[in-house]
């Protein structure tokens, strides 16, 4: 998957917790066991959404999105 995104109007009534729960629910049954993503630095609710479901910080890819220039955090989740 590339991108979790609701539509503005929609937002804030838990249908992106309820994606982000599915796909997190799909990854283990596939048997994965660690995740990461891309998010935007300046995209404080998306990283406030991940870091309710265990996401943390890893690292940061410099002008991951063009043409803003702008960086991204890569975020991971691992199951112990
Ligand atoms: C990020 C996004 C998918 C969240 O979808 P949503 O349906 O609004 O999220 P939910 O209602 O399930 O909220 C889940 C949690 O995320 C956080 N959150 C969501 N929107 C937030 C906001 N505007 N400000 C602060 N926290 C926010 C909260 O912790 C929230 O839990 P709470 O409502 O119990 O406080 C949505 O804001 C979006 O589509 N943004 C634009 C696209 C995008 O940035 N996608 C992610 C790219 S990596």
């Amino acid at each position: 998957m590339q991108n979790i995104a609701v539509r503005r109007d929609a937002q804030r009534r838990g249908i992106g917790r309820t994606l982000l729960e599915a796909l997190l629910a799909e990854a283990a049954r596939r048997g994965v066991r660690k995740v990461l993503l891309e998010v935007a630095v300046d995209n404080g609710p998306a990283q406030k959404l991940y870091g309710a479901y265990g996401f943390e910080a890893v690292g940061l890819r410099r002008g991951y999105y063009q043409p803003s220039n702008t960086d991204a955090l890569v975020m991971m989740r691992q199951d112990d």
